[in-house]
């Protein structure tokens, strides 16, 4: 029976185990991006046109089950990213220190960096929100921290949306196009000066995100994230600035 080779080499970089985490990381992902799109795309604005009567039903009985899954399938996309991370990196240090670990790595900033938002900024902010919610559907005062608490989520929702573009293109950029970019040895020129570079992009924006620089409404944060096509739009300009500068200009080993 072919599938049994699934148990050859079972816990190797070659071996089943990747692959179902693999396969389990990406329906797990689908998951949790899918909702993220969703939140940031379709209710986001649909809220906005309903009466506030009907977005209180709609915070108790839809946001409230939809962040479940969001952030259970955050939770298992980054475990099982984790187990292929820990499998490929025992199995042989090259996964790190050649050209797979520049991309991997960048990848992995921002998805564990979304994670982090998912579960320490959304969530808890989301939980004041459908609270005060729950309050005015039994008849009480909206909680005065409501707006606050919406704003501060809603800012890194928009990041997440912002940093995916960039994050899925790393994800599938190691496995399959990468190694383009290596030399003969499989390694990358100028591997320090593109980490130095990446963080600096990915601090500023998420230091943005939390309101660590001139607040929630600072300009960056207004121009990017207050209407959700910009967010689109100006996602692909920096995942194209992360590319083509570190990839194309700085990494590039010929
Ligand atoms: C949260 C932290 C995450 C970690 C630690 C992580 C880790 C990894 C690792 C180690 C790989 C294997 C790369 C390789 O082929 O060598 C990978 C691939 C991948 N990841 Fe993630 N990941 C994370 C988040 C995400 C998210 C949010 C998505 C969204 C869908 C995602 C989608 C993918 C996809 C599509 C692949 C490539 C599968 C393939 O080429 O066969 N990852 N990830």
């Amino acid at each position: 029976m072919t599938l049994a080779v699934i148990f050859d080499n079972f816990f190797k970089s070659s071996g089943g185990l990747q692959f179902v985490a693999r396969w389990l990381h990406v329906l797990s992902g689908i998951a949790w991006i899918g909702l993220l799109y969703f939140f940031n795309f379709v209710q986001t604005p649909a809220y906005a046109e309903l009466t506030p009567g009907a977005r209180n039903e709609a915070f108790d009985k839809l946001t409230w089950r939809a962040l479940w899954w969001f952030r259970w399938a955050a939770m298992a996309t980054f475990l099982m990213g984790f187990a292929m991370l820990g499998i490929y990196s025992s199995d042989s240090s090259d996964y790190i220190t050649k050209y797979t670990g520049p991309s991997i790595l960048t990848g992995i900033l921002f998805g564990v960096t979304m994670l982090g938002n998912v579960w320490m900024v959304i969530w808890p902010n989301q939980q004041i929100v459908i609270a005060s919610v729950r309050k005015q559907l039994a008849g009480g005062e909206a909680d005065p921290a409501q707006p606050g608490a919406a704003k501060k989520g809603a800012r890194a929702s928009r990041a997440n949306t912002f940093f995916s573009i960039t994050m899925l293109w790393f994800m599938v950029f190691t496995s399959h196009f990468a190694g383009r970019y290596a030399d003969a040895n499989n390694e990358l020129n100028n591997v320090a000066i593109y980490y130095v570079i990446v963080l600096a992009l990915w601090a500023f924006v998420e230091a943005n995100a939390l309101g660590l620089i001139g607040g929630l409404d600072s300009p960056f944060n207004k121009l990017v994230f207050d209407d959700h096509k910009k967010t689109i739009i100006y996602g692909f300009v920096y995942w194209a600035v992360i590319f083509f500068v570190g990839w194309e200009v700085i990494l590039k080993a010929s």
